[in-house]
């Protein structure tokens, strides 16, 4: 593993060669934040060794280098998750991949499902805490002591001034976020009634099928984390409606606007 990453590491400063500060995974139908960089660089993830690729309508699939509030930062345009048949190591190679280039901080975006009874559809949520324990982990395996330790503690899993400052970003901004518990699952089906209900149940506000194999990930290197997700539809209602993917991603371009705003100011705050 470290190998590999030291090959798409020394592939990537070939061709680019800045330190990024803050990298960003978008989420599905959040690819549309790249048009705010001043873009240096775009690599797509086939040419870089060992990168995974991406599947799915709505995730592009490269690495934007550029400038955006003042600092060097790197978009992950498409991310990986179990349900394309990734193992956890390919889902969080480039984790590795971004914090070995340096970031010092991730900020991590998502679609997900409401469970929260007051949350609708175009909401934004800042990620407090998650519950993993649906999927698998992605730590599950031989442990690389020079990347963290076996037992990483998850305490604070989302950095409790990030999420501070981006409170205040939102009050200054008027608009408003969310907080609450984002519950992981493999997908790729989306929630029974019966599971949305679940969810709920053990203390969940939102449901979805990324981010945390990669937040876990950061948080054993030691990389503090910010992670937004963006209500895209609401699993516990009454009426007989079905969710859709392209509901999910429609729903995101149209928060997105709001959750530009805030990203790019938090990164500028960084
Ligand atoms: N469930 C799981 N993942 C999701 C959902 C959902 O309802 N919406 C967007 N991603």
């Amino acid at each position: 593993m470290i190998a590999k990453v030291t090959e798409a590491i020394n592939y990537i400063r070939g061709v680019y060669n800045e330190k990024p500060v803050v990298g960003i995974v978008l989420g599905s139908g959040l690819g549309s934040f790249t048009q705010e960089i001043t873009i240096d660089k775009e690599i797509p993830y086939g040419d870089i060794p060992h990168f995974p690729v991406s599947t799915v309508e709505g995730h592009s699939g490269k690495l934007i280098f550029g400038e955006l509030g003042g600092k060097k930062i790197v978009a992950m345009a498409g991310r990986f998750h179990y349900y394309e048949g990734y193992s956890a190591e390919q889902i969080t190679f480039p984790i590795r991949v971004l914090k070995t280039l340096g970031i010092e901080t991730l900020l991590v975006s998502n679609a997900a499902g409401g469970v929260n009874p007051e949350f609708q559809v175009g909401d934004l949520m800042i990620i407090t805490d998650h519950i993993s324990q649906l999927a698998p982990n992605p730590l599950i395996g031989k442990n690389h002591m020079e990347w963290g330790p076996r037992f990483p503690d998850m305490s604070e899993p989302y950095k409790k001034y990030l999420i501070e400052k981006m409170k205040v970003i939102a009050s200054e901004k008027n608009i408003k976020v969310r907080e609450g518990v984002y519950v992981v699952v493999t997908g790729p089906t989306f929630e029974t009634r019966a599971e949305y209900k679940m969810i709920l149940a053990l203390g969940g506000d939102v449901v979805g099928m990324s981010t945390v194999p990669e937040v876990i990930t950061a948080v054993h290197m030691g990389l503090p984390v910010f992670a937004m997700s963006v209500v895209t539809d609401v699993g516990i209602r009454e009426e007989e409606n079905v969710i859709t993917h392209e509901e999910v991603l429609q729903a995101a371009k149209e928060a997105e606007p709001k959750f530009k705003e805030l990203i790019c100011e938090l990164i500028s705050q960084i």
